[in-house]
């Protein structure tokens, strides 16, 4: 059965750009912030987008997923630490997209610390538990590094993309 996805950003949104493309996929955007780019897109793509309010009520917003009929969602640079009990209120699957080689570098600076470190650079999809970027592994993609943390960083942002495309793509 083909998921019904809810893409939570906060900020630019390039990952949810990337997902728009296949868009009958995608039922709702979620943004934390009223000022996320994301949203610019989402309206363009003509998808319906919800701000959260602050605090977040993580109780509506299961109604509201349900009311959509949401059972995935993929957080796309969503900033905000999601509580135990909406991860097992929800009916369905989190995924999180993190731009390093988990478990390497979880958290944030993540391209910055492992370029600082010498380490291989990538980004990683994983399942959704209690604990920040932590969770079942699904699909890794390593990227090159180039001479600068820029340009290196310009390729993770690129791998991030493509693997998010197919990833959704794909159910
Ligand atoms: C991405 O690098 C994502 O992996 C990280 O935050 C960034 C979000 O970028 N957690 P965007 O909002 O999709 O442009």
């Amino acid at each position: 059965m083909k998921k019904k996805w809810a893409v939570f950003i906060s900020g630019t949104g390039s990952n949810l750009n990337a997902m728009l493309d296949i868009r009958e996929n995608i039922r709702l955007v979620v943004s934390s912030s009223s000022q996320a780019l994301g949203i610019l897109k989402s309206k363009r793509a003509g998808v319906p987008t919800l701000i959260l309010p602050k605090p977040i009520d993580w109780n509506q917003l299961n109604q509201t997923l349900e009311s959509f009929g949401i059972n995935a969602i993929f957080l796309a640079g969503f900033m905000k630490i999601i509580p135990e009990s909406f991860i097992s209120d929800f009916k369905g699957t989190i995924i999180n997209l993190h731009p390093s080689l988990l478990p390497d570098y979880p958290g944030l600076k993540s391209i910055e610390k492992a370029f600082q470190d010498q380490k291989p650079l990538g980004v990683s999809v994983h399942q959704v538990i209690p604990e920040v970027d932590a969770g079942e592994i699904l699909v890794q993609r390593r990227t090159e590094t180039l001479q600068s943390l820029e340009s290196s960083e310009f390729l993770v942002h690129l791998s991030e993309q493509r693997l998010v495309r197919e990833v959704i793509a794909k159910c």
